[in-house]
């Protein structure tokens, strides 16, 4: 019937545009630049939106945009301040433009495991990082975890020696820099966006990363093997302008904070699971996946720890000792 067929194409139309916007809500854009699902920042802007275009209805609706397809992560903060995107979630690697604090969680072997993270950026020095861009117009929502970073190439990497003389791409972080240079490498700035098309084509021969980027960007059909270092973590920071969140209406900006809050801890709870699928989704598709021996992790520690001091006065003391002190 006539109706069947409205129904039929309106339900077609919805689920083509899932956060289609009504009339009179607030739209939220939230660009970001991995995979959309499978992936923990993919998977926690999805149930962001979801539960900000349910439960805050008719006042606010969100959309995502996944995979760099809006912006990538220099031109989002830009998009920030204009107001054509209301959040975003870089890499804590990526900020170094706006503060030279974020510096701390680039450092190599700072954090033990996933859950020293979350102790430390649920303390109160890891929230008090959250507002030391806001005279430069960025606040922060909350961290999201994304696992802890390994390095390949297209050659065995088992001790930091065997990267010597080779190129890695790195986000664009001087903490990054110093460490492929301890390792007798050279490194090259480059936009995840273009990480793939770099390996394979040989303009960089290797880069770091976590098992999720390594296996959605398929960095392991490119690369001779992954080395499980767990070297450095990869955290994002949920960032929005100032200016927009204190725009707000203040019942509307409670409402959508809380949601942000609870779904930043649900996101990090998952972040090991997704991480350790992705671990394995690499070995399944004929991936190589080296593991070290304590000698070896040895020589990483060893080689990367002393770029530590190059920074420690752009970070502060104070900010190392309790990241530190988050390591149970
Ligand atoms: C990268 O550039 O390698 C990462 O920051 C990408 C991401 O957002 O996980």
């Amino acid at each position: 019937s006539a109706s069947l067929i409205a129904f039929g194409l309106a339900s077609t139309a919805a689920s083509a545009d899932p956060a289609g916007c009504d009339d009179g809500e607030m739209v939220i854009k939230f660009s970001h630049v991995v995979a959309a699902t499978g992936h923990p920042k993919g998977d926690a802007a999805n149930i962001l939106s979801e539960r900000v275009n349910k439960e805050m209805e008719g006042k606010a609706c969100m959309q995502v945009f996944a995979n760099s397809t809006l912006f990538d992560d220099d031109k989002v903060m830009e998009a920030l301040l204009l107001g054509d995107v209301q959040l975003a979630a870089p890499s804590l690697s990526k900020f170094e433009a706006y503060t030279l604090k974020y510096r701390l969680f680039d450092l190599p072997f700072l954090f033990q495991d996933l859950d020293a993270v979350s102790r430390f950026t649920q303390s109160d020095t890891g929230k008090g990082l959250l507002t030391v861009m806001e005279d430069v117009g960025y606040t922060g929502l909350g961290y999201w975890s994304s696992g802890l970073k390994q390095f390949s190439a297209d050659k065995p990497l088992l001790v930091p020696s065997d990267a010597s003389g080779l190129k890695f791409r790195i986000q664009t972080s001087d903490v990054a820099e110093a460490m492929i240079e301890a390792m007798g490498g050279s490194a090259q700035k480059l936009a995840f966006k273009e990480v793939y098309g770099a390996l394979q084509t040989g303009v960089v021969d290797g880069q770091e990363n976590t098992w999720s980027n390594i296996y959605t960007q398929k960095f392991f059909e490119v690369q001779d093997g992954v080395t499980e270092t767990n070297h450095q973590v990869l955290a994002y920071l949920l960032v929005t302008s100032t200016e927009w969140l204190n725009g707000l209406d203040p019942e509307i900006r409670d409402q959508f904070v809380k949601i942000a809050e609870e779904v930043t801890i649900a996101a990090n709870d998952a972040v090991a699971e997704t991480e350790m699928k992705n671990r394995q989704n690499i070995i399944d598709a004929g991936g190589t996946v080296r593991e070290l021996t304590p000698e070896q992790r040895e020589a990483w520690v060893s080689t990367m720890k002393p770029v530590w001091e190059k920074f420690t006065d752009d970070i502060g003391q104070e900010n190392i000792d309790a990241a530190m002190a988050a390591n149970a």
